[in-house]
Parts: C-alpha cells; sequence; structure tokens
C-alpha cells in the first residue's frame, strides 16, 4: 500500500487534502506555486490542528506526530518518492497539462496520478501522459477534511489495478468511495443540480420567496439548509459556473438550464455570505417564510421529484451503481436520505405522476420522467 502522498495546489481543497492525508497517518508533501499561498496552507493547517488538540480530538503526541509527518515544499522535484499525487490547482485545462507533463518526468513509473478537477473531464486531462492507464480523478468534497465522500473516477484509459489502489489508499483515509463514470458533474454535482435549479424557477415563476421555498425543503424534506441559503453558502459565483459547466457538457439539455436570477446576482457581485448578500442580506434579518402547508408542500414535491429523476437518469446512464449514487447524495452533500430510497418511500408512482402533470403543463423537455422511473414504477422491483 502507497505510503507517501504529494499534493499540488495548497488552496481550499488541496490544503484540506493534505492535512487529512498527514492526518490518517501518509507521509505527506504539499506543494504550491505561489509562496504566499505555501504560507497561507502551512497557518491554516495549524490553526485547524490547534484547534483538534484544543478540542481534544486529538492529544499533544498526535499533533505533533501529525506536524511531523507534513511538510510544505517550494518544488515539484520533492514529488519524487510519492506514491500517489493528488493535483488541486485552478480549474484550467492547459496549466493541468503542464503541471502532470512536469510531474511525470519526476515521479517513480509505478506513482498513480490523481486530479480533484470538479468539472474538467479526466480523459481531458489524461491525454497530456506517456502513461495515461496510472490516472484517474479522485474528487474530494469542501471541506475535505470533514466531508466523508470521495468520487474516484476512472478515464477510459485508466488501468483497472490503479482504480482498486486508489480505492484502497482513500478508503485508508477514512473516506466513503464512490466509483463513477467519467461524465460532467460526476454524480454529486450532476443529481444535485435541480436542488438548485427547480428552487430558481419556482421563484421566477413566483409561486414563493426564497425563505418559504428554503422552509419547505428543510421543514418537510429534512435537508440542512434550504436550496438558497445552500447557493449563497456555496457562493453563487461557483455555483452558476458548476451548472453552467454542466448544462454546456450535457449539449445543452434543459434539465440543466441555468438560471437568469442567479446570473444577475453572479454579474452585481451578490455572490452570498462571503460577499455579505446573496439571494438574502446578511446584514438584516430574514423574513418569516409562508406556513401555508398546501404551497410546502407543492414546492417539496416538485423539487423531490426532479432530484430522484436526476438520480435515476444516473443509474440508467451507468454513471454508478444504484447504492453508490444514494451514498454519494448523502456523504457528499449532506442529504438526509438517498433520493432512489427516498422515492421508494414516496412511492415511485406518485413521482412519476408529479413528473408528467408538469410535463404536461410546462410542456418541456426539462420535466421528462425518466425511461428507468418508468421501468420501476411498470415493474414494481426497487433499484434499492
Ligand atoms: P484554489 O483557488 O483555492 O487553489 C488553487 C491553488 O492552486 C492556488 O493556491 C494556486 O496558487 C495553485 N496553483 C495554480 N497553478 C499552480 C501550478 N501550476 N502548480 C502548483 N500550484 C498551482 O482552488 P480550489 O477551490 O482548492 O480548487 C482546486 C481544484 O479542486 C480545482 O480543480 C477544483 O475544481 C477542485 N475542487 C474544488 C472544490 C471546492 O469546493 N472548492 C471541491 C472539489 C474539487
Amino acid at each position: 500500500m502507497a505510503k507517501r502522498i504529494f499534493v499540488v495546489g495548497a488552496g481550499t481543497m488541496g490544503a484540506g487534502i493534505a492535512q487529512l492525508a498527514a492526518q490518517k497517518g501518509f507521509e505527506t508533501r504539499l506543494f504550491d506555486v505561489s509562496a504566499d499561498q505555501r504560507s497561507k496552507a502551512q497557518q491554516g493547517i495549524h490553526k485547524s490542528l490547534m484547534s483538534l488538540l484544543e478540542k481534544g480530538k486529538i492529544d499533544a503526541a498526535e499533533h505533533e506526530a501529525i506536524h511531523g509527518r507534513l511538510s510544505v515544499v517550494d518544488h515539484l522535484n520533492a514529488a519524487e518518492s510519492a506514491d500517489l499525487v493528488i493535483e488541486a490547482i485552478v480549474e484550467n485545462l492547459s496549466v493541468k497539462h503542464e503541471v502532470f507533463r512536469s510531474l511525470e518526468a519526476i515521479v517513480s513509473p509505478t506513482c498513480i496520478l490523481a486530479s480533484n478537477t470538479s468539472s474538467l473531464s479526466i480523459a481531458s486531462i489524461s491525454s497530456a501522459l506517456q502513461q495515461p492507464g496510472r490516472f484517474l480523478g479522485i474528487h474530494f468534497f469542501n471541506p475535505a477534511t470533514v466531508m466523508p465522500l470521495v468520487e474516484i473516477i476512472p478515464s477510459v484509459l485508466t488501468h483497472e489495478a490503479v482504480v482498486a489502489q486508489a480505492q484502497e489508499l482513500i478508503l485508508a483515509m477514512g473516506k466513503t468511495v464512490a466509483i463513477c463514470k467519467d461524465t460532467p458533474g460526476f454524480i454529486v454535482n450532476r443529481v444535485a443540480r435541480p436542488f438548485y435549479g427547480e428552487a430558481l424557477r419556482i421563484y421566477e415563476e413566483g409561486l414563493a420567496d426564497f425563505v418559504t421555498i428554503d422552509y419547505a425543503m428543510t421543514s418537510i424534506g429534512g435537508f440542512k439548509m434550504g436550496p438558497f441559503e445552500l447557493m449563497d453558502y456555496i457562493g453563487n459565483d461557483v455555483n452558476y459556473t458548476v451548472t453552467e459547466t454542466v448544462f454546456e457538457a450535457f449539449y445543452y439539455d434543459p434539465r440543466f438550464k441555468p438560471s437568469f436570477t442567479q446570473k444577475r446576482l453572479k454579474e452585481a457581485g451578490l455572490y452570498g455570505r462571503k460577499t455579505g448578500r446573496g439571494f438574502y442580506d446578511y446584514s438584516v434579518e430574514k423574513a418569516d417564510p409562508s406556513k401555508d402547508a398546501a404551497l410546502l408542500l407543492q414546492i417539496f414535491n416538485r423539487i423531490i421529484a426532479l432530484l430522484i429523476n436526476e438520480a435515476y437518469d444516473a443509474v440508467l446512464m451507468q454513471v454508478a451503481s444504484p447504492q453508490d449514487v444514494d451514498l454519494a447524495m448523502m456523504k457528499g452533500v449532506n442529504y438526509p436520505k438517498g433520493l432512489l430510497a427516498w422515492s421508494e418511500e414516496l412511492g415511485p408512482d406518485t413521482v412519476l405522476n408529479q413528473l408528467n402533470s408538469l410535463q404536461e403543463r410546462y410542456g418541456e423537455d426539462r420535466y421528462r420522467p425518466n425511461a428507468l422511473l418508468k421501468d420501476r414504477v411498470a415493474s414494481g422491483i426497487p433499484l434499492v
């Protein structure tokens, strides 16, 4: 089993991944081109480990051992002895190509190379490599030290043995693994789109305000945050870009169409919590939601039906197994239940009826029920 991890890019994700690896006993090196970023990452990790120490989650000996295992380095050559390299640099294909070409000249022939990319295809990154068989996607969620899920994405050229080794390693980091196909958004960023998109659509139609839509999803669905709170938390710049990227990558399938409302917020610099205002203005108290039970239920039913439809589609298109699709949404974005299991609870026929009536009303492809959902209703056999 590999023991030495090299992380390239010491931003939000890279610093988190390096800290996690060191905490889990791996000899870890963290590199960034920017000296400023290297020192920021070092300080951030130090602060985070101090807080674990103060809370009693690690003892003094462990704290020292973790620091001993983690070094921030100022040259890519330090990847020489690595068994696994995880790249978490800027989301730009040509910059990633350049980094992997340099890495391939440094690392041993058995070293596994991985990217933490969210939106580029694994195949497109691997095209820069002489040995693309040792390359795959290892996609963590933010914050990497906390979120349990890691999506592992082989490209069409990745060797099976490399997938197995990567899986073993990520499990040794204490994470839950979902294996998925090299398709836009992988599992989580694809299946989750309607949580945002349909909430925005409901708002744009004037059916309810942000706070009421959020309340419907938290009070009826048990989601930890409503869609608008969550978009403000993620950042409307980041969330809008993911939606736009997935929409384009799916050849403009209307199911993934971005919203003008969110685009305008992005254009105006209203990113959410980090700028003090997004859908909500964080300098004033939130208004009360409507408590109209029929309205709340209507909102919840509409959003959950679209989410469930997307989960069936991910299974139909072999993106991942039904079990992994359910696991991914619970462990990657904290959904209270897996969507396929939720479909069983609500009744797949009820979900199908909901989609049929939306499609009939709007006449839009966005609401077309998935073939696998129809099969599920016809056969009576659950997927999970
Ligand atoms: P970030 O902007 O916080 O950090 C990127 C770091 O890469 C910066 O410190 C920058 O100095 C460094 N960098 C740029 N070019 C470099 C090079 N040639 N060599 C070494 N370092 C270089 O970005 P973030 O958010 O950490 O994202 C990194 C990757 O992780 C991206 O591919 C992103 O799609 C992916 N990702 C991001 C998530 C998020 O929630 N932020 C979640 C999952 C994946």
